[in-house]
This record gives C-alpha cells, sequence and structure tokens, in this order.
C-alpha cells in the first residue's frame, strides 16, 4: 500500500518509522511520503492560511496550497482522508475498508480548516472521507492521521504476526462488538494476587466461556452503549 501525508508538521510523522508501521515500511509492505504543505507556497512567508470570509476568529487554509500539492499526489484510485472533528465517526470497519485500498492520501488542515473548494474540486476526482476521532477538539489532523496509519497498518496481511491477534481484539471479528477479556502472564502471585484458577486449569471450554463472561461484565460497565 502507498500512503501520503500532506502537513505543515512533517516531523509528526518522524514517529512511523517505530513498532508496527516502521515494520511495515521496513518489509515493503507500506510505503509512507511526507509532503511539506509550505512547499507549495511561493511567498516570502510560506503563507498557507488567510483570514476567513464573512468574518469571525481564526483562519483558514487557502486552496491553492492544496490544490497544487494534491494534484501531484491523488489518482482517480485514491482515497483521499481528512481528518475533521466535523467527519465521520472512525471505526474498525472503516480501517478495514480503508486498508483493502492501494493509495492512501491524508490531508491534515489546522486552524479552522481548509477551503471548502478544495473538498468540492476533489470530491469528483477520487473517493473523498471525511473522519473524526471522536466527540472533542484536538488542534489538527496529524494526530489523527497518525491513529489511522496505525490503524490501517496492523490490517495489511503480513504486517501482525499471528492473524488472531486481530481477530480478537475488541472490535475484532470473535468478539462480536464485546470488548476484551482480562489477561494475565506470569508469575502465578503478583504482590497477594492471583491468577484466576481456571486459567491455569487447562481446560478449554471453561476457559472460553470464562472469557466470554468476562468479556460480557467489562462490556456492561465500561461501554453500555455496545451490548
Ligand atoms: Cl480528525 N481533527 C481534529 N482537529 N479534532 C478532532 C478530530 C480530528 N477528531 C476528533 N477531534
Amino acid at each position: 500500500m502507498k500512503i501520503d501525508v500532506v502537513s505543515i508538521f512533517p516531523e509528526y510523522f518522524d514517529v512511523t518509522k517505530l513498532s508496527i508501521l516502521g515494520k511495515a515500511i521496513t518489509d515493503g509492505i507500506l510505503e509512507v511520503s511526507v509532503h511539506d504543505l509550505r512547499d507549495a507556497t511561493e511567498d516570502k512567508h510560506r503563507s498557507v492560511d488567510d483570514t476567513p470570509y464573512g468574518g469571525g476568529p481564526g483562519m483558514v487554509m487557502m486552496a491553492e496550497p492544496w490544490g497544487k500539492t494534491l494534484d501531484a499526489i491523488i489518482k482517480p484510485s485514491s482515497v483521499l482522508v481528512v481528518p475533521t472533528p466535523s467527519g465521520q465517526l472512525l471505526t474498525q470497519s472503516m480501517l478495514q475498508n480503508l486498508s483493502r485500498s492501494s493509495h492512501l492520501v491524508f490531508a491534515c488542515g489546522r486552524y479552522e480548516g481548509i477551503d471548502q473548494r478544495v473538498f468540492d474540486y476533489y470530491r469528483s476526482r477520487c473517493s473523498l472521507l471525511e473522519v473524526s476521532l471522536g466527540d472533542y477538539v484536538v488542534a489538527g489532523g496529524e494526530v489523527a492521521t497518525l491513529v489511522m496509519l496505525e490503524g490501517v497498518s496492523r490490517l495489511l496481511p503480513g504486517v501482525v504476526g499471528n492473524p488472531d491477534s486481530i481477530t480478537e481484539d475488541s472490535f475484532g471479528q470473535d468478539l462480536e462488538g464485546l470488548l476484551e477479556w482480562p489477561v494475565y502472564t506470569k508469575p502465578q502471585e503478583w504482590r497477594g494476587f492471583q491468577v484466576p484458577e481456571v486459567l491455569l486449569s487447562g481446560n478449554h471450554a471453561e476457559i472460553a466461556k470464562w472469557r466470554r463472561q468476562q468479556s460480557e461484565t467489562k462490556t456492561r460497565q465500561s461501554r453500555p452503549d455496545l451490548g
């Protein structure tokens, strides 16, 4: 998979060399290119924003730096992902769909947002997806893009060693929308706390039943909306 990221803070993406994303890249499964939006400016100050028509606080990202940058990147088969608190809520099934694309382009906005005409223009030239992390506000699209990069890369075939560790996740297929059960490793006793007896029993049916019950209890407590 090829991923292009456009941002005024390309250094945000230095972390893509770490952990699971880094492995996907060194294994040749994923190629990530980061573009500095300011490289598409021509004035001395490398300006990317201006005041909003209609007035009001904050600044709006100008269309032309985006147009110049995206024209060189976007193909009809690309999915243009725009992180914004006014987008659709990010879900695991959205990540699964994204992981089946061959080319993702992330457009990281800052300030009050990007001139609407950028979306009007590219909507007819590729797929466009506006995505929100949740009902709260962070300063820009970079952190949301990192969330999606990590979420997508671990779904690419060959990135995670054991594919069962994906299907058993919370929001993976096996748990049918329930949250994960608690997990334990050695030693058997830690600061007076014991590993639950059933996990030492070797009885796989009982273990599966216990885990299922734990998942249901956890889901009821943490996320009653998922029940
Ligand atoms: Cl995608 N961007 C920003 N700036 N804030 C958010 C968000 C995205 N999702 C939730 N809050």
